[in-house]
């Protein structure tokens, strides 16, 4: 696909065909994903792949009860205009996706978020290309539980920086509108 197609057809899926991704699909994505830039070519991104439908709902459950521990905490906290959903025991934030890959880096580096966002941008454009649909999950980096983070192979020197869920979608939506650019100048 033309590059700047590409850039037009990549949209946020959250709904995805009961179809699993092929494992050698989603490496051929993440190998794409590792041509992002990084800060000092340092390539700080570590990965948790997850292609098990229960422990992907056992990671939201456990982001959402941590979220709303916050909200409750903080009432500034930016999950507040979430907690509806976050209450709602059938909200799943991965959409019940059939892969869910966890992107994150070891927290005293610097950069990482820069870093692995680029990395998580490539793996959505990568995705897009060869028919999968993605989502970036914010609220569901919330992982603490010693035993699921030992479960999905996550030091807790690591900072969980994007979620990205993948999969076949069964429907694809009108991009959200955009807005022009705000130019401040021009010399
Ligand atoms: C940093 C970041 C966090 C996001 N978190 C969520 C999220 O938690 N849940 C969700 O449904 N979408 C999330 N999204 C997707 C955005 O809502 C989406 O990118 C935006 O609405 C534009 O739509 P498009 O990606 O189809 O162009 C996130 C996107 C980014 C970049």
């Amino acid at each position: 696909m033309v590059f700047s197609e590409l850039l037009k057809t990549r949209r946020s899926i959250r709904d995805f065909r009961d179809q699993a991704v092929p494992q050698s699909l989603m490496d051929d994505v993440i190998r794409e994903a590792c041509l992002a830039p990084s800060s000092g070519n340092r390539q700080p991104w570590c990965l948790s792949i997850i292609n098990d439908r229960a422990l992907i709902n056992r990671l939201s459950d456990e982001s959402k009860q941590n979220l709303i521990s916050r909200i409750e905490a903080d009432p500034d906290f930016y999950a507040r205009q979430y907690e509806a959903v976050l209450r709602d025991p059938d909200f799943n934030v991965f959409y019940n996706a059939p892969a869910l890959v966890l992107v994150g880096a070891e927290q005293t580096l610097h950069s990482i978020d820069v870093d692995c966002a680029l990395f998580a941008s490539y793996l959505m454009f990568s995705a897009a290309n060869k028919g999968l649909g993605t989502c970036w999950i914010n609220l569901g980096r919330d992982i603490r539980a010693p035993d699921l983070l030992e479960t999905i192979g996550m030091p807790t020197a690591i900072r969980i920086v994007a979620p990205v869920i993948i999969g076949y979608p069964a429907h694809i939506p009108e991009p959200p509108k955009r807005n022009e650019p705000k130019v401040l100048k021009r010399n």
